[in-house]
């Protein structure tokens, strides 16, 4: 039912008074559904007029008792749906509306048919718009793939090409592809495994929705490291599983004592290079919760996406070389290290859960890709891969220095650079109290992209103000312009 209207007047908060005398908290209705139609119709009968200055989305989310990132996506869509406007660090604003026909309200009523499992899926999306330039993060360099290699492999492995490998595929992934990653891993990352213990999936995310399917129940429980990877939150979310945010100290994840009295089915970890804060587990941590894991029977899920780039310091190798009782599932992925789209990632399994896995791959998916997967074994076979994470280790340490070298120059010592020594982005802490949804939605319109710290918690209590920035997908030359756009933005934040 549309809200009426009677009111223009910003309430003592500082809130429209319409907004505030809609909303309730103890409606059964999604906080973002009921948000998104209170502003939408005040707008549409103009009890928020053309001109009027919405409040901050952390100021909102406050006074509304709500998440900030609800706030962050009605706006959102309401700008989509021009509804709202909003202006590189001014704010959002109403729009000047020539009357809205009625398709924005017919899309939202559409929302409303997703199950409350899609509704809650939705409202809690992390995925980025922008997956590409100055300051994605996460995006790898893809041009200097080496593309000629690959097509001469790709070629040669169809000229061959059996039947088997175009068909659907039965088993585990491609054969020679699991050899090839289980080397590896033996070798840089001191994993302990043979090849019948690698399976081949098209992405950690694939990954993670098999460990959630095969090794926990709608209802059960799982440790993240908060903050953390928005990604495998939302699997597990949708998975129905019960999400148990745990701090993360400059050790590792640290539950506290509470915590470690109630063990979960899962916990979700990356050791290697904490994310987003870039911290390194600790030794004695690592054995801590392995114990724990092991006394408990917890499966500990173990996320090493990105520990090839180092800058200086040496990977400490993988939690799974550790483990003696089984409980690790180690999840690796080329997206970081070749291009996200190639979308072949890898579980290292117990070796007693492997063939259930791959049933269930097979039952789930009908994987298929069987000739990519026989082209990246080659590639990797014949050390075209090594000789491509040497290169990249090279360009990606100029362009981390190159980043470091523009925020000292903008901005000296004065905002901490943290996890800054790997991987493909750093972390950028702002003042407690600065909204860095906001500084983000800005720079996004100076045509910077950054992802807000604070949208990696799941606790907004814990939240620090931060900003990440990639940098594996923009040209050393161009980092020093781009960040200085961006410390245009930033410094109407201050
Ligand atoms: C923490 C983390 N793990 C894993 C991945 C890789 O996911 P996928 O293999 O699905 O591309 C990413 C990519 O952004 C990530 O940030």
């Amino acid at each position: 039912m549309e809200p009426t209207i009677d009111a223009r007047q910003q309430g003592t908060s500082g809130l429209p008074d319409f907004v505030l005398r809609h909303f309730d908290r103890q409606s059964d209705d999604y906080d973002h559904l009921q948000l998104y139609r209170i502003l939408q119709s005040g707008i549409r009968q103009s009890a928020l007029p053309a001109g009027l200055k919405l409040p901050p989305t952390r100021e909102m989310a406050r006074s509304l008792g709500i998440a900030r990132n609800t706030v962050v996506h009605v706006y959102e869509q309401l700008a989509l749906e021009g509804y709202v406007q909003a202006g590189v660090g001014r704010g959002t604003y109403v729009a000047q509306l020539g009357l809205r026909p009625a398709e924005p309200a017919t899309r939202a009523a559409r929302r409303v048919l997703l199950s409350r499992r899609g509704e809650d899926l939705v409202e809690h999306a992390g995925a980025a718009r922008l997956q590409w330039g100055a300051f994605a993060p996460g995006v790898p360099e893809v041009r200097l793939f080496p593309a000629q290699v690959w097509n001469r492999l790709q070629r040669g492995l169809w000229r061959r090409a059996a039947p088997e490998q175009l068909t659907y595929a039965t088993g585990a992934g491609d054969a020679g592809l699991r050899q090839a990653i289980a080397e590896y891993l033996q070798g840089t990352r001191g994993v302990a495994c043979t090849s019948e213990q690698v399976v081949i999936t098209s992405g950690t995310q694939q990954s993670l929705l098999l460990v959630a399917q095969l090794l926990a129940d709608p209802g059960d429980s799982v440790w993240l490291e908060d903050p953390g990877y928005w990604g495998a939150r939302s699997m597990f979310r949708a998975m129905g599983l019960k999400l148990l945010p745990v701090g993360v100290d400059a050790e590792g994840l640290a539950p506290t004592r509470q915590q470690l009295r109630r063990p979960p089915r899962l916990m979700f970890l990356s050791p290697s290079h904490q994310y987003p804060t870039g911290a390194l587990m600790s030794q004695r941590r690592r054995r801590q919760l392995l114990d724990y894991a092991a006394a408990q029977g917890v499966w500990v899920v173990e996320d090493d996406y990105d520990s090839e780039f180092r800058y200086g310091t040496r990977p400490l190798p993988a939690l799974q070389g550790l483990d003696e009782q089984g409980r690790v599932i180690y999840l690796g992925t080329f997206s970081k290290t070749l291009f996200p789209s190639l979308r072949v990632a890898y579980l290292v399994l117990p070796p007693d859960l492997v063939d259930r896995f791959a049933r269930a791959l097979n039952e789930l998916f009908r994987e298929g890709q069987t000739l990519q997967q026989a082209v990246l074994a080659r590639f990797l076979a014949e050390g075209h891969y090594a000789s491509h994470i040497r290169r990249m280790r090279a360009v990606y340490g100029a362009r981390h220095d190159a980043l470091i070298h523009a925020i000292r120059q903008q901005f000296g010592d004065a905002l901490p650079v943290i996890g800054g020594d790997a991987g493909l982005h750093l972390v950028l802490g702002l003042p407690r109290g600065v909204d860095d949804h906001a500084v983000a939605h800005d720079a996004q319109r100076a045509g910077v992209a950054t992802r807000p710290l604070s949208m990696y918690y799941v606790r907004p209590s814990a939240a620090e103000s931060g900003l990440l920035l990639g940098y594996g997908a923009v040209r050393e030359e161009e980092i020093g312009g781009s960040f200085a756009r961006l410390a245009e933005v930033l410094r109407a934040h201050l």
